[in-house]
């Protein structure tokens, strides 16, 4: 055990050079609670001015390519968002799996792509409603962790997260009973494939409608190692209390 919390942001498509400010008052509250490790992931345009606004959090990336370069208009590989300051990035979050059509297989090569570069990685799974309310949400999740996990996963460059696709944005999330119960499931998961040791190492986050009012809650279930944050990271107001209850 002893897995140090991890709280992330996702801006998703959000974020102007006008939110740099927001950066920095989130890398202030940061600096005050080492014992969380605390990021934001933003659009790839503000990695290089949030890179320099970040004081103790990190700053991090939504997606990558899986090739180092070449011929791919409008991609951005892992090199160029490390060298632009990124040291986390996203892959396989739900809306590039369902808007991009990324399968299992390219989000493990995003994800090596980017430990290539030296970069740690939030890997998300998450079931739709349809297979959460046919009861079997726990096989399929479990199943597209292990599809979508790459070679040499180790707790010190891959976190998971767990983000339900039906409580994205919508400030509903499962019961608690729930969530323990999956996050159970998946270092099971986990465990058959990397072994118990390096399974009780990684960090398993859940994502989905988490803000100040339930974050304390989730955070206390002994499998959830912290949150992938999308609405409530925006503004250090709302983020504050997020990272206080980790
Ligand atoms: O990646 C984070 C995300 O999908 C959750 O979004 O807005 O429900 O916190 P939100």
């Amino acid at each position: 055990m002893g897995r140090r919390k991890l709280v992330a942001g996702n801006w998703k498509m959000n974020g102007m050079k006008s939110h740099l400010a927001e950066i920095e008052a989130i890398g202030r509250i940061a600096a005050e609670r080492p014992v969380v490790e605390v990021g934001i992931c933003v659009p790839a345009t503000l990695i290089m001015a949030a890179a320099e606004r970040k004081g103790g959090a990190f700053i991090g990336a939504q997606d990558c390519h899986m090739n180092a370069s070449g011929a791919h208009t409008g991609c951005l590989s892992a090199d160029m968002l490390a060298e632009a300051g990124a040291e986390y990035i996203i892959v396989g979050h739900s809306e590039r799996r369902e808007a991009q059509g990324e399968s299992d297989a390219d989000v493990a090569a995003k994800a090596l792509a980017a430990k290539a570069a030296g970069l740690k990685v939030i890997l998300c799974v998450g079931e739709s409603l349809d297979v959460r309310d046919a009861g079997n949400a726990e096989a399929v999740v479990c199943d597209q962790l292990l599809a979508s996990l790459p070679q040499g996963a180790a707790a010190d460059w891959l976190a998971i997260a767990y983000e339900p696709i039906w409580a994205i944005g919508t400030g509903r999330i499962p019961t608690m009973e729930a969530v323990a119960s999956m996050h159970a499931a998946l270092r099971a998961a986990l465990a058959s494939r990397i072994g118990a040791h390096e399974a009780d190492a990684m960090r398993i986050l859940y994502g989905g409608s988490m803000s100040g009012d339930n974050a304390a809650e989730l955070m206390a279930i002994p499998d959830v190692d912290g949150g992938l944050v999308g609405g409530a990271s925006l503004t250090a107001a709302k983020f504050g209390p997020v990272i206080a209850a980790a």
